[in-house]
């Protein structure tokens, strides 16, 4: 199983996509959290990284194809992997067939999710994160606050710096500038399929396992 989990800011990428790593067993690939532990740990990525992730910018290309090669490449990704966040532009779409080809990954899907605009705002304005292990909840769907403990393990919960709303506002023009052009290029090979993210969590994941159980893949 190769997903790659498509879709605006705040669609629910990283939602499903953890779900979905449960479910089928294998690991999860999110270029934003590991841009976040980059820039947590200061390493020569994170302080290049930060500055454009602070802005609602892409990170520049050279740096995210060198990182998610190395993700690839590695014994983790053997049995299969889901990708949150990659490609985000055309040039790393194309890096990631030559990729692809190296490692024998052939046969993959792209899940396109589809949320309504309006929506996107209100889920990213309510989403809150624990910067001890990154893992996301919602305001609008818990009894979480900001500074308030994470319910899994009692740290205080921030909200990512790219969540303020002039922010979000350029992450949505650059996702509609640069990224929405790369569902066109995967759209060509034929290997999209689209589901509705507008319902609750459990209903979007079921929609997506259905939709990956009739591709018999
Ligand atoms: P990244 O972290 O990937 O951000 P993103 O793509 O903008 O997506 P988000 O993580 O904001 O949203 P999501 O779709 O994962 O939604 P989530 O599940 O959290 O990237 C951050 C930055 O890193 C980029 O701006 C860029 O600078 C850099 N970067 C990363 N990859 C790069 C690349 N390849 N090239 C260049 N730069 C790169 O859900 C959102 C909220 O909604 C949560 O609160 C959640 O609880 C809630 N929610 C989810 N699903 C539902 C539902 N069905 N109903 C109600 N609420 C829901
Ligand atoms: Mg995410």
């Amino acid at each position: 199983m190769k997903l790659l989990l498509f879709g605006a800011p705040g669609v629910g990428k990283g939602t499903q996509a953890k779900l979905l790593a449960d479910y089928y067993s294998i690991p999860h690939f999110s270029t934003g959290d590991m841009l976040r532990a980059a820039v947590a740990a200061q390493t020569y990525l994170g302080v290049q990284a930060k500055q454009h992730m602070d802005g609602g910018r892409l990170v520049p290309d050279e740096l995210m194809i060198a990182m998610i090669r190395d993700a690839l490449v590695g014994p983790t990704a053997k049995t299969g992997f889901i990708l949150d966040g990659f490609p985000r532009t055309v040039p790393q779409a194309e890096t990631l067939t030559v990729i692809f080809h190296d490692i024998g990954a052939s046969v993959f899907t792209v899940v396109n999710i589809d949320v309504d605009p309006e929506l996107i705002i209100k889920r990213l304005s309510s989403r809150l994160m624990c910067p001890n292990d990154g893992k996301i909840f919602s305001s609008e769907l818990m009894d979480v606050r900001q500074n308030g403990p994470c319910p899994a393990c009692g740290t205080p919960l921030i909200q990512r710096v790219d969540d303020r709303p002039e922010t979000v506002r350029e992450r949505l023009e650059v996702y509609n500038a640069k990224t929405a052009p790369v569902l066109t290029f995967y759209e060509k090979l034929g290997v999209v399929v689209t589901v509705d993210g507008n319902d609750t969590v459990d209903a979007v994941n079921l929609n997506i396992r259905n939709k990956l159980r009739a591709l018999k893949r």
